[in-house]
């Protein structure tokens, strides 16, 4: 099912799209006051499973507490919660996009007044940046728009709010024909993309910025962390030049949409051979292996959707009579 349709799960309960729906005085309408999470339930050859499900679930509670949100759910249960939404739907693969927001009670900017609400939304989403980004990779530019500062916007924290700051990097992108922006940090150093982490390879060795340079932390960051070190890489999380990314022999994205997406050029300047690098292609090889579950997922970073074959198609079989009702 395309987005817009199927089931949605709002405050426990199971409803059509078309009635999940809010007012317009709701406070997060306002001002920006909710936190979310993205997350990819993947068709794997052993059935359908999320991707470090657990982790997304952690770090939504984790955006939560920063802003003093208490979420009337347990992990358990918003873990059950997001399952129960892809087998209302039948999803083999899809995107999953769960929210906590303030609701409708005041309108003063002190959103504690207001409820704290929880919706979980999913649909089937290809790759970002286009099909063959993953393979041929994506321009972009330096944004001349600053990433969030310390002490301002907090970024530990993926909050609706900090997106208005990615819309504006991703706007000034589009608008001069890049495929995506790269926003430096307060400091002037490298920080990311409107919505990825990024890596750069120079002379074999691995750089990420620092969860300090204004940097969501990001899942798939941490995976390719993970993977890169196993595939006997040199990483380093330190602060990266501008610079950097101009000799770099390669420049990749990542995150729960882009995937592992390489980038060609940055400023129109040619990133290495201007395609796919080899380090590139090597971890990409090692993620898709998990996720397609053609590689054994060692780390355990997949949580079944479907107890059963049979489950499977029953969910698939009751999601096509709602549809077809
Ligand atoms: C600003 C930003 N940075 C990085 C990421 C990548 O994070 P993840 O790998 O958890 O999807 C995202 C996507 O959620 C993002 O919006």
């Amino acid at each position: 099912m395309a987005f817009g349709s199927g089931k949605v799960w709002m405050n426990g309960s199971l409803v059509d799209w078309s009635d999940a729906k809010i007012h317009v005085a709701s406070h997060v309408v306002h001002y920006g006051s909710g936190v979310f999470e993205g997350a990819r339930c993947y068709q794997t050859k052993q059935g359908s499973a999320c991707f470090r499900l657990p982790e997304h679930v952690e770090r939504l509670f984790a955006s939560a507490k920063i802003y003093r949100m208490d979420l009337p759910y347990t992990r358990e249960m918003m873990t059950d919660a997001v399952l129960d939404t892809i087998r209302a739907n039948g999803y083999k693969s899809c995107y999953i996009r769960p929210i906590v927001y303030r609701g409708y009670h005041t309108l003063g900017v002190n959103p504690a007044p207001c409820p704290v609400d929880v919706a979980i939304l999913t649909w089937e989403w290809g790759q970002y940046l286009g099909d063959e980004a993953l393979e041929q990779g994506v321009d972009v530019r330096v944004s001349s728009w600053t990433r969030l500062a310390p002490n301002t916007l907090p970024t530990l924290a993926k909050s609706t709010a900090n997106y208005a700051n990615s819309a504006l990097i991703k706007m000034e992108a589009v608008a001069d024909g890049y495929a995506e922006g790269i926003a430096l940090d307060a400091f002037g150093h490298v920080s990311e993309g409107s919505g990825e982490n990024l890596f750069v390879i120079r002379n074999g060795i691995i750089y990420t910025p620092p969860l300090s340079a204004s940097v969501l932390p990001g899942i798939t960051r941490d995976s390719i962390l993970t993977l890169a070190r196993e595939l006997g890489y040199t990483v380093r999380e330190e602060h990266i030049a501008r610079e950097l990314l101009y000799v770099a022999d390669e420049v990749f994205f990542t995150g729960t949409a882009v995937e592992i997406t390489p980038i060609r050029s940055v400023d129109r300047q040619v990133v290495g051979a201007g395609r796919r690098g080899p380090v590139t292609e090597a971890i990409q090889r090692a993620f898709f292996g998990i996720v397609t579950g053609e590689r054994p997922d060692t780390h355990g970073w997949l949580t079944p959707v479907y107890t059963s074959r049979a489950a499977a198609a029953e969910a698939a079989n009751a999601a096509a009579a709602v549809k077809g009702r």
